[in-house]
């Protein structure tokens, strides 16, 4: 069973020369190798548009490499990841690629692209944005929190970045989380002695992510540019996304599988600083709407925000909680715990699901359909799934480079089985069989809005007026 963005159809696939090149109803011609998907499922490989390989944080780096992290990310169906480069103020976004680029050439065993982070905006690095895009790096990444870190950005940069990387086709990503009013916050409730890791949650309420995704929407709609929110969280700032949609103008988001499938109460338990992400996980309710929010199309894509770090480094941090390494592990448990969440349960199609992990992000981030396509010409990067396989999550047996998981004990309904990356299988039975250094860097084309209004072609459900935007707190 072919399952792509759009439909499921029984048909044969036959590949030559690491692409697509023929789908039929019958058998294909004479091939060298067959290999039977009897009563599986073939996706087109998953794309993870947010990943964090060997980032280097206050008290420790990200603990999955370009090598460890882009075999796990196989193991998990994972054929294409974008991660960020990173940018230092005083330096240029070209050297701060090419230092990334140095670090993942000839280590990666799936294909790779880079989003450009921009920590400091001027002259000189406005005028690197056309270039870049012109070169194939056509996201740009910016942060709205991170202050300590040297990494926010004001207003004024924001807006500016938004308005030159309109004019060339480019897109810019988004971490809105309100930096200064979470910096108070955090202030306050460290001065009363609350520094356990449920107080990371009540640092970041929903109000500090609502404002900074309503206020860089408003700077974007100013400046006619495009955004993308990174990891949106809450139904407050969903409903800000909904509300620009309903006016008639386009701001896409993601969101990730923590989001979705955790909320705050893991960070009252034991081990509950293992779990400190940004933005921190929410409420039932908000998981809720985040799951509405992708069926009717508010929220375009589904990524990791893959950060992983071991219980070790997270302990570095743990007197308190605004201490403690901010990240998830998630390559590779992704599409099992979507399928098995997300379609088994009855939230998703598989069809959107498809077109949240892999069709959806290939359109946005000038991939498709060479990615994202299950079509003559496609790139032969797909998944054999097997929807009917049952195994439960353990960190032991994972490829992440981390003996955390905050899905440990989570049975799974529907397994990835084997793992293709134009024309070559990279995984198998949860065994990686490719080589690092098989992935490439992909130059990817510039953002075509107009492809990407996913949210027209969605029926609204009719309880949405009751659902994510009637919350109250
Ligand atoms: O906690 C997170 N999300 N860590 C990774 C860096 C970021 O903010 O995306
Ligand atoms: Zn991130």
């Amino acid at each position: 069973m072919i399952v792509t963005a759009e439909k499921s159809y029984r048909a044969e696939i036959g590949i030559k020369d690491g692409r697509i090149a023929q789908i039929s109803g019958g058998q294909v011609s004479a091939a060298a190798q067959v290999l039977d998907a009897e009563g599986k499922w073939i996706l087109p490989g998953i794309i993870d548009v947010h990943t964090h390989m060997e980032l280097p944080m206050e008290l420790a780096t990200s603990c999955d490499d370009f090598t460890t992290g882009t075999r796990a990310a196989a193991c998990g169906g994972v054929t294409t990841i974008i991660d960020f480069s990173l940018h230092r103020k005083g330096t240029s976004l070209e050297a701060s690629l090419r230092d990334r680029r140095r670090a993942a050439d000839g280590r990666v065993a799936v294909d790779y692209g880079l989003h450009a982070e921009i920590v400091e905006v001027n002259e000189a690095i406005l005028d690197e944005i056309p270039r870049l895009v012109r070169d194939g790096v056509t996201s740009f990444k910016l942060y709205m929190a991170y202050r300590r870190d040297g990494r926010m950005v004001d207003d004024g940069g924001l807006y500016a970045v938004l308005k030159r990387t309109a004019e060339v086709s480019g897109l810019v990503m988004v971490h809105a989380e309100n930096g200064p009013l979470l910096e108070h916050l955090t202030e306050q409730l460290l001065m009363d002695g609350k520094v356990a890791p449920i107080f990371h949650a009540r640092s970041r309420p929903h109000q500090v992510e609502e404002e900074a995704v309503r206020r860089a929407i408003y700077l974007s709609r100013f400046a006619h540019g495009h955004l993308y929110i990174v990891h949106l969280t809450t139904s407050q700032a969903l409903s800000a996304v909904q509300e620009t949609h309903d006016g008639g103008f386009p701001v896409w988001a993601e969101t990730c599988p923590q989001y979705l499938l955790l909320d705050e109460t893991v960070y009252l338990g034991e081990g509950g600083g293992d779990f400190i992400a940004t933005p921190p996980l929410r409420s039932p309710k908000d998981r809720e709407a985040l799951w509405l929010g992708l069926a009717q199309g508010g929220i375009s894509v589904i990524s990791t925000d893959h950060c992983p770090f071991t219980k070790e480094q997270k302990r570095l941090g743990m007197e308190r909680f605004d201490r403690i390494p901010n990240g998830l592990p998630g390559v590779e448990t992704s599409l099992p715990l979507i399928y098995t969440h997300g379609v088994y349960q009855g939230h998703l199609t598989a069809n959107q699901l498809v077109a949240a992990m892999s069709a959806n992000p290939a359109k946005i981030f000038g991939l498709y359909p060479a990615k994202g396509a299950l079509e003559v010409g496609s790139d032969a990067d797909l998944v054999i799934f097997d929807p009917q396989v049952e195994f439960t999550i353990s960190a032991k047996a994972l490829h992440m480079n981390t003996d955390f998981s905050p899905y440990q004990g989570f049975t799974c309904r529907g397994a990835v089985q084997l793992t293709m990356l134009r024309g070559r299988i990279i995984a198998q039975n949860s065994q990686f069989c490719g080589s690092s250094g098989y992935g490439q860097f992909l130059h990817r084309r510039i953002f075509e809005p107009d492809n990407c209004q996913f949210w027209s072609t969605h029926e609204k459900a009719s309880s949405s007026a009751g659902g994510p935007a009637g919350q109250e707190d």
